[in-house]
C-alpha cells in the first residue's frame, strides 16, 4: 500500500497516536487530533494494522495549536504540544477508561477528571540529558539518535540553566541528570506542584486510616513522611539503598525503612506487624508506588492474601495499572481511579486507585 490517503481521525490512543481507518484496518498516525480529516502516506502494513506519517490536515481539530517547541515532532519527549491543554487532559482520561476497560474488563470503575498541572510547560525539575558525538540533548523519536537541545520549555527555568552550564562545559560523552535544585540523587517525582497534588489526594483518602502504614516502593519517603504523623507506626520498602538511608536520615522512632524487594518483604511485614501488635494484619493501610512495569504477580498474590482494609496504588502507566485491579478487584472494591497529568504535552499519566477490602464470607 503506497501513495497518500485521506483518513478521518476518531480518537487519540495511549502513546500519542491518532487512530483512523485505511482499507478496513486501523491506521496510526502521530501529531493529530481526534476529529480532524487529515492526508497521510502509509509508512508501513502488518496484519491487522497500518503505520502513516502525517502530510497534511485537510480539516483541522478547534483544539489545534501552534507547537511552541522547535524541536517538536523530531524529539522522543513531547507528543501533544500541537493540542490545547484542555484537549490533552480530556484525551488522557478517556485513555484510562479505555485501558481500564480493554485491558482489566472494568467499566463500572469511578474515573474522576484528571488533575491538571498548574504549568502547562515549565514544570519538569529534573531531566536526563545523553551526549554523544559532539550532541547534547535527547533521543529522536522512535529512534536512537540524538537531537541537539539548546532549552526544553517543558523544563524549569532552573533545569535550562544547568543545561546551558552543561552545555558550556563541553561535557564528554554519557548521560547527566540535570536537577534545577540540590535534589537528591534518588526517584523523585517530576513535576513538584502535580506531586503536591497527589500527596494531598492520598492524605484525603487515608484520613479515617491508624495503626501501621506500609509505604511499598517508597523511594525516600514521599508518601510516607507526609503521612507519619497519623500513623502509630510507618513501614517504607524500597530497594534502592541511597533512597532508604535518606529517608532514614529524619525517621523518627516510630518509622521503619526497609533496603529490599517488595516480593520479600512485604508480606513478611504485613504479617509480622501485626502478630506483634495482636492485630489482624487487614487493619494495615498500604500504599503502593511501582514502576511502569506495575506489581509483580507475586505482590498481587500477597496483596490479594492479605487484603489490607485500604490500599492506595499509585500508577505511572494505565495498562500495567488495569491488570494489576483486574487480578485485585475479586478482593477489593475498586472505589476510585483519579488520573493526574505529571507530564503535560507528553504521553505519560498517572493515576492514583483506592481499593477497599471486600469483607470474607464466613462460611460454617
Ligand atoms: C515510581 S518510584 C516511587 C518512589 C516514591 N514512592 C516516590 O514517590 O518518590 C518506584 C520506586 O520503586 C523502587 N522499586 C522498583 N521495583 C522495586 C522492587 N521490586 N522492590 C523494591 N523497590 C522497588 C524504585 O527504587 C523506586 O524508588
Amino acid at each position: 500500500m503506497t501513495g497518500v490517503v485521506e483518513v478521518q481521525i476518531t480518537d487519540v490512543a495511549f502513546g500519542g497516536k491518532g487512530v483512523g481507518r485505511v482499507n478496513g484496518k486501523a491506521a496510526f498516525v502521530s501529531y493529530v487530533i481526534d476529529g480532524e480529516t487529515v492526508s497521510v502516506r502509509i509508512t508501513g502494513e502488518k496484519r491487522r494494522f497500518v503505520e502513516a506519517e502525517l502530510v497534511a490536515v485537510a480539516r483541522p481539530s478547534a483544539h489545534r495549536v501552534t507547537p511552541p517547541c522547535p524541536y517538536f515532532g523530531r524529539c522522543g519527549g513531547c507528543v501533544y504540544q500541537h493540542i490545547e491543554y484542555g484537549h490533552q487532559l480530556a484525551i488522557k482520561t478517556r485513555q484510562v477508561k479505555q485501558a481500564l476497560a480493554r485491558i482489566g474488563g472494568l467499566i463500572d470503575v469511578p474515573v474522576l477528571p484528571m488533575i491538571a498541572s498548574p504549568l502547562e510547560y515549565g514544570y519538569r525539575n529534573r531531566i536526563t540529558v545523553h551526549v554523544r558525538d559532539g550532541v547534547i540533548g535527547f533521543f529522536q523519536r522512535e529512534s536512537d539518535a540524538l537531537i541537539d537541545v539548546e532549552r526544553c520549555p517543558i523544563s524549569s527555568d532552573d533545569v535550562n540553566a544547568e543545561l546551558a552550564q552543561l552545555r558550556a562545559a563541553h561535557p564528554g560523552e554519557g548521560h547527566y541528570t540535570l536537577r534545577g535544585r540540590k535534589a537528591p540523587r534518588v526517584f523523585a517525582q517530576a513535576n513538584d506542584r502535580v506531586a503536591a497534588a497527589m500527596l494531598d489526594v492520598v492524605d484525603w483518602m487515608l484520613a479515617g486510616a491508624s495503626g501501621t502504614l506500609i509505604d511499598a516502593y517508597c523511594g525516600a519517603g514521599f508518601f510516607a513522611k507526609r503521612l507519619r504523623n497519623r500513623f502509630a507506626r510507618v513501614i517504607g520498602i524500597d530497594w534502592d539503598a541511597h533512597a532508604i538511608a535518606l529517608a532514614e536520615r529524619d525517621a523518627q522512632p516510630h518509622e521503619r525503612y526497609i533496603a529490599g524487594r517488595v516480593e520479600d518483604a512485604l508480606l513478611r511485614e504485613l504479617e509480622c506487624c501485626a502478630i506483634e501488635r495482636g492485630e489482624r494484619a487487614n487493619s494495615t493501610p498500604l500504599i503502593v508506588d511501582p514502576p511502569a512495569e506495575g506489581l509483580s504477580s507475586s505482590v498481587r498474590q500477597a496483596i490479594a492474601q492479605l487484603r489490607p482494609d485500604r490500599c492506595i496504588y499509585i500508577s505511572c502507566n494505565p495498562a500495567t495499572l488495569a491488570r494489576d485491579l483486574r487480578e485485585l478487584r475479586s478482593s477489593f472494591r475498586i472505589d476510585s481511579i483519579t488520573p493526574l497529568d505529571m507530564f503535560p504535552q507528553t504521553a505519560e499519566i498517572e493515576a492514583i486507585a483506592e481499593l477497599t477490602t471486600l469483607q470474607r464470607h464466613i462460611v460454617n
